[in-house]
């Protein structure tokens, strides 16, 4: 018999260990909540995606072309969180969603800021949480990673609060 080399449950298990009685098993439940709730975050990042390629294109007005680069730099970001979040998720045994949650429909581009402002502080939030979630499971890399990005959406979150505060002086 070949020995069993460890494997990512390993890790999972290791918080299992006083809890010998529950059925079903609550570490396969709790590591599909943990993908489940890694999906709800795919899910904001394809939402990213869209929603900076989707405002670019309908921005107007005197600041059209600032914005524009403002948006579109923000998307190599996002792609590489999505591409990160799927990577981790196949890797952890579930199906990456391919679906981003809805993009807020905006016609100006103060609602269009406002719109993507409030999806990088629910980004912050989501992340926060999922970290500390990731510690809790022994999952270091993860909770690096997940704060790596909590920095990147930290500073779309200043940028983007920073034209808003001179949004009326301009
Ligand atoms: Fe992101
Ligand atoms: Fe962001």
């Amino acid at each position: 018999m070949p020995s069993q080399a460890p494997t990512k449950n390993d890790a999972y298990a290791r918080n299992a260990s006083n809890d010998i009685t529950s059925q079903p098993d609550p570490i396969v439940a709790d590591r599909q909540s943990l993908i489940d709730d890694l999906n709800h975050d795919l899910a904001g990042e394809l939402q990213a995606v869209v929603m900076c390629i989707q405002y670019s294109a309908k921005l107007t007005g005197p600041h059209r072309r600032e914005l524009r680069a403002l948006f579109q730099a923000e998307i190599a970001d996002e792609q590489g969180h999505a591409q990160f979040l799927a990577d981790k998720i196949a890797s952890m045994g579930g199906e990456p969603t391919t679906v981003p949650r809805p993009v807020p429909k905006a016609d100006h581009p103060r609602e269009m800021l406002e719109h993507a402002l409030a999806a990088e502080r629910q980004a912050i939030t989501n992340y926060t949480e999922r970290s500390r979630q990731a510690e809790t499971w022994g999952e270091v890399g993860l909770k690096v990673s997940l704060e790596s990005q909590i920095v990147d959406e930290t500073r779309h979150k200043e940028e983007l609060e920073r034209v808003l505060a001179g949004w009326d002086e301009s």
